[in-house]
């Protein structure tokens, strides 16, 4: 593959390394901004599962510009530096790193909470559901040291695992906003989001479901956008207990049929923004010419760095098939360990 076929392919990504982004998902936040204004009024925000950086990089040029603004930006990978963003590596399921985070907001709230966290996702559901409730149970049990098992599919509150890296980030959202704030976090629409609005609305007053023109349409990602934190009265902020024990919320069970909630959907970015779904030329405009652009700032140390490696040094093993191999060697062929 040419090193344009991507660019002809994801206007999103050839833009992004035009603009100087370090990711194609500065769009989504830029594009939420304009329908919600988000920005407005914010000195003070988190970037929960931030890198490569580039929702980073729209805060602290949106927010941070005159120096004043304050963007922590949190995630499990190293990132290259930002001026204006101080950087945390941990994972967010972690007590020790919302510690670490809460501690930025001490006695000085913050006004936003953006989140674009999902766990790598391997495409087998089941592993995806188990790995996302290891996640969520991590933040549960804070002293434990290795997380019980759940079973797979729906836990017992009648909610599905698909989503879970959201309430993750909706606890530490409880201990650094401001009153009044705005949590913008990535959900997967799937079959039972609407318990995740529900929960949503317990602790915000606005919620609704936004989709960018930059998030593909074939793509079941979008955002929740909550506004006007407002937590119900008596409610105190525990990072070891999960939010998603409903608890705080008595007519949870009562959310079914004609009475759950349905949120607003709005999609934003305007019309005649670059359809994501759809394949450019390289010429975008008449006479303006294509020139390559190399990435803004490639991953600083990425999990498969070694492959890479390996593989410019002709040392990666070729993966064997069965179906490459003549019907008598299939046998032999060795298997992947589970
Ligand atoms: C889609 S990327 C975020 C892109 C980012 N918003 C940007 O604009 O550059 C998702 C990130 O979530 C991070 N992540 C996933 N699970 C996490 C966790 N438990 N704690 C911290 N970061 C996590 C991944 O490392 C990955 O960098």
């Amino acid at each position: 593959m040419g090193r344009t076929s991507k660019d002809k392919r994801d206007v999103y990504y050839r833009l992004a390394k035009e603009n100087g982004w370090r990711a194609r998902s500065a769009f989504k936040l830029l594009q939420l901004d304009e329908e919600f204004q988000l920005f407005q009024g914010v000195t003070r925000a988190v970037d929960l599962c931030a890198a490569p950086g580039s929702w980073s990089q729209v805060l602290s040029q949106k927010i941070g510009g005159q120096g004043s603004g304050h963007v922590v930006a949190v995630d499990l990978q190293a990132m290259a530096p930002l001026p204006g963003v101080i950087q945390i590596q941990g994972d967010i399921t972690q007590l020790s790193t919302a510690k670490e985070i809460i501690q930025h907001f001490e006695g000085c709230p913050a006004d936003l909470v953006v989140c674009d966290g999902a766990p790598d996702v391997t495409g087998l559901h089941d592993v995806d559901e188990y790995m996302q409730a290891q996640l969520l149970l991590a933040v549960s049990n804070p002293g434990s040291p290795c997380p019980p098992l759940v079973p797979l599919g729906h836990l017992s509150l009648g909610f599905t695992l698909s989503h879970l890296s959201c309430p993750q980030a909706l606890n530490i959202a409880t201990h650094v906003l401001k009153p009044g704030g705005c949590f913008v976090a990535k959900i997967f629409r799937g079959r039972d989001v609407t318990l995740l609005y529900s929960q949503l609305r317990v602790f915000f007053s606005s919620v609704l479901c936004a989709k960018p023109r930059s998030s593909r349409n074939s793509s079941i990602e979008a955002f929740a956008v909550c506004r006007g934190y407002d937590p119900p009265e008596g409610f105190v902020a525990d990072l070891s207990r999960p939010l998603l024990d409903h608890s705080y919320d008595p007519d949870f069970n009562q959310l079914d049929g004609p009475t759950r909630i349905i949120v607003p959907f709005v999609t934003c970015g305007d019309l005649s923004a670059y359809d994501s779904d759809r394949s450019y030329p390289l010429e975008l405009e008449d006479g303006s010419g294509y020139k390559y652009t190399p990435p803004t700032q490639p991953p600083i140390s990425p999990p498969y760095q070694e492959a890479c490696t390996l593989k410019k040094k002709g040392q990666l093993a070729k993966e064997i098939r069965p179906q490459d191999c003549p019907i008598s060697q299939v046998d032999v062929v060795p298997q992947p360990t589970p």
